[in-house]
């Protein structure tokens, strides 16, 4: 196979969850853009209108299969919209996910001590019985096809941990978990299941740091190459995931963080201003 072909995904059936925006959005228009049809899921069918436009404007399908996680059955009712919708499915890229949030949206960045189990369980529902659920119902569309990839995207907080967000580092820890266990079990049937741990990148999960400069400059100063990842740079990895590229890749989590997961111990001279957090 030609090196450029080994990037390609011309004619697969592909679901893309919270492709609304952000990095789902991103990783919708690459796949397209290798030549996926796509099926593209959020909590509305209306969040959706912009990321199918962008799709069909590329010659690509582009589905529309809403359903808000926070309810045990949507993923199951998604996976299958999706199946049916594009006569099967070769490649699922589970991506949607939330951080603790306000009543308004805003994030909930508070400590384990300070924060509530049901700020706990809607995060764990979301993020992790989710993507179990996504899996289950997943694997008998994958199993039928004869190129099947799963990427999960987890977060580096799921390998580093996330003071101030734990239930989300818990939850992106357990996908990644979960996408070994499956690599494992599911080889046999032919499917690869692979993970992601981007780390700091610019979309509305993060517009609370990356819009305040304080917050932005002293985070940014705590990744080597110092600088926010773009939505496209996390899509670029998932597309490689689910190419023929990763052909015998599995079971992997591949972290793109900037350096972020590096620990420099301070040699490496990068300057730390004072935290914004400190006293908070
Ligand atoms: N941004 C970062 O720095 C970063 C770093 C590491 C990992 N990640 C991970 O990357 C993934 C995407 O993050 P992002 O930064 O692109 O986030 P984002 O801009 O906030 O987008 C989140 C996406 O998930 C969907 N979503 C949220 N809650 C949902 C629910 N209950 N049911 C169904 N869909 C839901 C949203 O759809 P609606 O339009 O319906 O809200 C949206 O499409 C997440 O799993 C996140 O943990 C992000």
């Amino acid at each position: 196979m030609h090196t450029t072909e080994a990037f390609r995904l011309d004619g697969a059936r592909a679901l893309v969850t919270g492709a609304s925006r952000g990095i789902g959005r991103a990783v919708a228009l690459t796949l397209a853009d290798a030549g996926a049809d796509l099926a593209l899921s959020a909590r509305t069918e209306e969040a959706l209108k912009g990321t199918a436009a962008e799709v069909t404007q590329r010659d690509r399908a582009a589905h529309r299969v809403p359903g808000d996680f926070a309810e045990p059955a949507a993923a199951g009712r998604v996976v299958d919209a999706a199946a049916d919708a594009l006569g099967g499915l070769d490649i699922v890229v589970h991506n949607a996910g939330v951080l603790p949030a306000r009543p308004d949206g805003t994030p909930l960045l508070v400590p384990l001590s300070g924060s509530d189990q049901g700020d706990w369980d809607h995060v764990v529902t979301v993020n992790l019985n989710a993507t179990a659920a996504l899996c289950r119902h997943a694997h008998r569309h994958l199993t039928a096809s004869p190129r099947a990839g799963l990427v999960l995207m987890s977060s580096v907080a799921g390998m580093m941990g996330m003071p101030m967000a734990e239930a989300y580092a818990a939850t992106k820890a357990g996908q990644v978990s979960l996408a070994r266990s499956l690599a494992a079990g599911w080889a046999c049937d032919g499917v690869r299941v692979n993970a992601l741990y981007p780390g700091w990148t610019r979309t509305d999960m993060t517009a609370f740091a990356y819009r305040t400069a304080p917050v932005s400059d002293w985070l940014m100063a705590h990744v080597p190459l110092g600088r926010w990842a773009e939505p496209e740079e996390v899509a670029w990895a998932a597309l490689y995931l689910a190419s023929p590229a990763a052909g015998h890749l599995t079971g992997q989590a591949l972290v793109l963080d900037g350096g972020v997961s590096v620990p420099d111990s301070g040699l490496a001279g990068i300057p730390k201003p004072p935290s914004p957090f400190a006293g908070a």
